[in-house]
């Protein structure tokens, strides 16, 4: 097999996160999970080996991947904990809540005619925590902002030791939530840009699988 042809192990994190309020009602955000659902199918068309961890979606599991189901983002992180050693590349386009309920109701929350504080805790954050260990493996991670996108994107890449950000914005008519058409910037930690209009999100699956394969082949190269 040339090294171009590379089977590489990827693990894929998709969907949003739910933190519990009580045993009924729980915080999230506005994630489908269908990039990634995309990005994983793209890799395994590919012949990559490809393992799927996934909060709560309408996604049925992808057949040929490994496919965990998870809810809360405490959970996601130790399944990436556990995971993250073996393969070769993580793309991690979960939206993860950044908090949590401090301690979530037992029983169902009933009426109480008045207000009253919710306290949250933060979340770990997941990329940070493995970006220790990081190895040879490629890191690839996501920014969805709603103002100063190319700034904050770059201090995320940075600071979480990304190989490549994917920042899209949040903004008027700016809605990438859902299986459309999104505007994005790649962001590479070597200085490399580029940004891609009005695309679709399968062929924005092809567009970062081909940067992955890039990057474990240069990281291969360096070996
Ligand atoms: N992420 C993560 N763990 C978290 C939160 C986010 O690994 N607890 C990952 C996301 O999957 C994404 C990247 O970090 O790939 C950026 O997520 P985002 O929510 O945009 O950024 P945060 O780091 O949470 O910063 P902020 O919400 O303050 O913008």
């Amino acid at each position: 097999m040339s090294i171009s042809r590379k089977k590489l192990h990827i693990l894929v994190t998709l969907g949003p996160t739910w933190e519990f309020i009580d045993p009924i009602r729980f915080i999230t955000n506005r994630a489908t999970g269908i990039l990634g659902y995309f990005i994983a199918q793209e890799g395994l068309r590919r012949g990559h080996r490809v393992t799927c961890v996934a909060g709560p979606s309408a996604l049925c599991p992808l057949p040929g991947a490994r496919w965990m189901n998870v809810v809360g983002a405490e959970e996601m992180r130790r399944a990436v904990q556990v995971i993250f050693p073996k393969v070769d590349a993580l793309v991690m386009s979960a939206a993860v809540s950044d908090y949590r309920v401090k301690k979530p109701f037992l029983s169902k929350l009933k009426r109480r005619g008045r207000s009253f504080p919710l306290f949250l805790e933060e979340n770990p954050d997941i990329l940070d925590g493995v970006s220790r260990g990081k190895g040879g493996r490629v890191l690839v991670g996501f920014a969805l902002e709603t103002e100063n996108l190319i700034k904050s994107a770059l201090k995320k890449l940075k600071e979480k030791k990304l190989d490549l950000i994917i920042a899209n914005l949040v903004s008027g008519d700016k809605d990438p939530f859902g299986n459309r058409k999104v505007d994005v910037h790649f962001l590479w930690k070597d200085g490399r840009q580029r940004f891609y209009v009005d695309i679709s999100k399968s062929q924005l699956a092809k567009v970062l699988l081909d940067a992955v394969e890039d990057l474990a082949l240069t990281r291969i190269s360096e070996r």
